[in-house]
């Protein structure tokens, strides 16, 4: 890589944090929808909300609370605070998190350190992460075990972002044979390795191709949330096309369901436009394990260690209000069953 190419993935990420953090980066015309979705109220919870438990288990890891802070920054100096205050955010809440794509510290050593929280994460389950696409262009198992060692990470997500590749100038997108590459990867590499999308879903027949590869997980990060070719269309004067595809995509609950129907077994976390604990609570009836936040998490992080902290207790307090409301002891009890479609009492039919 030339130093040409380090300064661009610099520039990009900085550019990315900064439409981020700033601009009205959402899909606008479609939701994630979590919105058409109603929680079936128990009038008789037989509870004490006190006593309801909101932990759970991934990947045999405990956690305190069913969240994952998804995969957003590194590479850059602000991504630098921006991690630490997640990461100690993610202790504090109990939850696990990834980091942005490792390739600019793979690239450079002088930003390996934007990534690494370790230090004031020590529990956490941390996810590495890395583009998928860049199996096709020199990346294999070491470029994976570097990503994994150069944070202590516990396992790597690979993420699959092929329309945000095609909308970047000069964006990677031989996508060609990755699914024989991540299957031999998966054999190779002694730590978990899972898939993950960036928001604009996964499909039935999506899922119906992951089947028999040995993944560990999957995050399936849904249209609704943030639109990767939003922030792509206002990075400057393009072809206007870009703006075309920035509501693209399979929603987060529909990409759920499309994964749970096919990969019923499947570690997953649902990702995508998530804000608020209800929305949690949805995601888990539906059948992800975790739910994962992205953006709304890094703007509370940019707000302050303080604004990050009440994020983290609101959520908790939301998810602990919609499981009385459903009458459910534990998360993990939510199911299909305590949804329905909203503005109709039938219940929710998959
Ligand atoms: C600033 C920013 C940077 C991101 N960078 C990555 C990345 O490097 N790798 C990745 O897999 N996903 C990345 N994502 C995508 C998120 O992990 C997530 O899939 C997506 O933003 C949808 O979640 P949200 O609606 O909660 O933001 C990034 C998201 C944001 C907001």
């Amino acid at each position: 890589m030339t130093d040409a190419d380090r300064g661009d993935i610099g520039a990009r990420k900085r550019s990315h944090l900064q439409l981020s953090l700033n601009e009205d980066v959402g899909f606008r015309g479609r939701s994630s929808g979590f919105d058409r979705l109603s929680l079936v109220h128990d009038a008789m919870p037989e509870l004490h909300p006190e006593e309801i438990d909101l932990s759970a288990e991934f990947l045999g890891f405990e956690l305190e609370l069913p969240l994952l802070i998804s995969s957003m920054t590194g590479g850059t100096d602000e991504a630098t605070e921006l991690n630490t205050r997640l990461a100690r955010a993610a202790a504090q809440a109990g939850c696990a998190m990834a980091v942005g794509s490792q390739r600019a510290g793979l690239e450079s050593e002088d930003v390996e350190q934007s990534y690494r929280i370790r230090d004031v994460a020590p529990d956490v389950p941390l996810f590495a992460n890395l583009g998928a696409v860049q199996l096709n262009y020199g990346y294999g198992v070491e470029q994976c075990l570097r990503a994994v060692e150069m944070i202590e990470a516990d396992a790597l997500f690979l993420h699959l972002n092929s329309l945000q590749e095609s909308l970047q100038p000069g964006g990677d997108v031989d996508f060609r044979d990755l699914r024989e590459k991540i299957a031999a990867l998966c054999h190779d590499l002694p730590f978990p390795v899972l898939l993950k999308t960036t928001g604009n879903g996964i499909s039935a027949r999506t899922a119906r191709k992951l089947v028999g590869l040995p993944i560990a997980g999957l995050e399936a990060s849904g249209a609704g949330g943030t639109s990767w070719a939003r922030i792509e269309s206002m990075r400057g004067p393009g072809d206007e096309h870009r703006t075309r595809f920035a509501d693209w995509g399979e929603s987060t609950a529909d990409s759920v369901r499309a994964v749970r129907s096919v990969l019923p077994d499947l570690p997953l976390v649902a990702s995508g436009g998530v804000a608020h604990g209800d929305e949690v609570a949805k995601a888990l009836a539906l059948g992800a394990d975790l739910a994962g936040i992205a953006r709304p998490l890094l703007r509370e992080a940019h707000r302050g260690e303080g604004a990050l902290e009440e994020s983290f207790r609101r959520l908790a307090e939301e998810l602990r209000i919609s499981c009385f409301y459903c009458g459910r002891g534990w998360v993990g009890d939510l199911v299909t069953e305590d949804l329905c479609e909203s503005g109709n009492s039938d219940p929710f039919v998959e």
